[in-house]
């Protein structure tokens, strides 16, 4: 089965290394793996609930569509596209906020801050917070559901939304069929946090960051503010605890990592340790700046880029958009689709699996179809349980069935009509 990742990054500002090392390098290196799809976007419609300032909106989002670029991010290999782009992401979010309960969203941790914020400062809870930014996890969940997308890497601040994504398609397939695919977050806790420049996250609402791709002299006068103790030049110092460490850590290769934590028993000066961190992003960042600056300078390159991108974005969306649409009841109305009762009937007329247990004392399963005629057969579990995960594996994954002593088709039935029936059982390409 392909899997398919699928991360945003809203387009406020620019990048830093902290993004870099939390999301884009490992997005970028993930993107090569096998079996995979990937999908990249720049998520301004989220940007819009943050920035107000049209320009600021525009260069922040030319420079993260530079920034993955010249990191390496192939666009014919991946789904790399704009939000705005594709108009049936604000429609899904529609259908989505629909089926989703307020009390869902009042938990939000974004809208909750706010609230909080508001509460501890006496003023109306709800001062300063838009419909944008209590609606912000519909809008990230149709993200998510318009690509059927299995994974998300993200942060750990971003778990919760996942889950709210998660539950909004359970409810809209609880009543509308099973149509969306359930999202799970994955946070890869080695790479998900980055130290700033004052030891905290590295984060633009702290203003403690490195610029990815900012002039290397700027870099350069960063990297040497970041704060340290002020054990003296030949005092050991501690790797525990140190930011400067962490972010060299996330750049170095074991060896060299291990190179710096002698240096620093052995007493290595500031100075020096911040000399050696600089070398080291530096040689990772150059190359990458070349393109980074190319691309910022050719807008026009970056557009054309982009728009490709959403075309076969699209080629996605639409379909799923249509059959969403026709499954809640926006339809042509001279097209008389299956009404509820039909639907039932259909249902009913469904391949099934049917477990059973034989004189031998093993257990076993067979698939016959809507009229009853054997497709399948299994060979003998040693518990219902087993047999109950290989037929749980079959509905997870039909394209991935193979024939052999365990599972035989039955005679005259070809390996695609088995398929073709557990898919009918699956639902609509799951
Ligand atoms: N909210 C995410 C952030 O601020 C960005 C984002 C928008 C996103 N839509 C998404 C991330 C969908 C993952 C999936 O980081």
């Amino acid at each position: 089965m392909t899997i398919r990742y699928l991360t945003g990054i809203t387009t406020t500002g620019t990048p830093h290394l902290g993004n870099y090392v939390g999301a884009l390098r490992p997005a970028v290196a993930a993107s090569r793996r096998d079996g995979t799809e990937n999908f990249y976007f720049l998520a301004d419609y989220h940007a819009l609930i943050k920035c107000d300032d049209p320009a600021r909106m525009q260069r922040s989002t030319l420079e993260i569509a530079a920034c993955w670029l010249a990191i390496g991010l192939d666009p014919e290999q991946v789904f790399f596209y704009r939000q705005s782009d594709i108009p049936e992401i604000p429609e899904l979010t529609w259908l989505l906020t629909c089926v989703t309960g307020k009390g869902l969203l009042n938990r939000a941790h974004a809208y909750k801050a706010q609230v909080d914020k508001n509460t501890a400062a006496a003023v109306d809870p709800d001062s300063d917070v838009t419909a944008g930014l209590f609606m912000y996890p519909v809008l990230m969940a149709a993200d998510i559901l318009m690509f059927k997308a299995h994974r998300i890497p993200v942060g750990r601040d971003q778990v919760q939304h996942i889950e709210m994504a998660r539950d909004m398609a359970q409810s809209f397939n609880h009543l509308y069929g099973e149509h969306l695919v359930l999202p799970e977050a994955e946070v890869d806790e080695s790479v998900a946090m980055l130290p700033g420049l004052d030891g905290r996250k590295m984060s633009k609402s702290y203003d403690n960051v490195i610029a990815l791709f900012g002039p290397r002299e700027q870099v350069r006068k960063q990297i040497f503010s970041i704060v340290t103790d002020s054990k003296a030049p030949g005092e050991p110092k501690e790797t525990e605890g140190s930011a400067l460490f962490q972010i060299y850590q996330a750049f170095a290769s074991a060896d060299e990592t291990e190179a710096l934590r002698k240096a620093y028993a052995a007493g290595i000066a500031w100075s020096d340790a911040k000399e050696l961190l600089f070398a080291r992003i530096d040689r990772e960042i150059a190359p990458m700046r070349e393109k980074y600056d190319h691309l910022v300078a050719h807008p026009h390159e970056l557009e054309r880029i982009l728009l490709r991108g959403a075309e076969k974005a699209r080629a996605r969306a639409t379909p799923l958009m249509a059959e969403l649409r026709h499954a809640v009841g926006l339809r042509n109305l001279g097209d008389q689709g299956p009404g509820k009762k039909q639907k039932a009937a259909k249902s009913a007329a469904l391949p099934t699996f049917k477990q059973y247990r034989e004189a031998d004392g093993k257990f076993y399963f067979k698939l016959v179809d809507a009229q009853g005629k054997l497709l399948l057969q299994s060979g003998g579990f040693d518990s219902p349980r087993d047999a109950g995960q290989a037929v749980a594996r079959l509905k997870a994954d039909p394209a991935a069935l193979k024939l052999d002593g365990g599972l035989q088709a039955a005679d005259g039935v070809h390996l695609s009509q088995i398929i073709a029936a557990l898919q009918d059982l699956t639902g609509p390409e799951n």
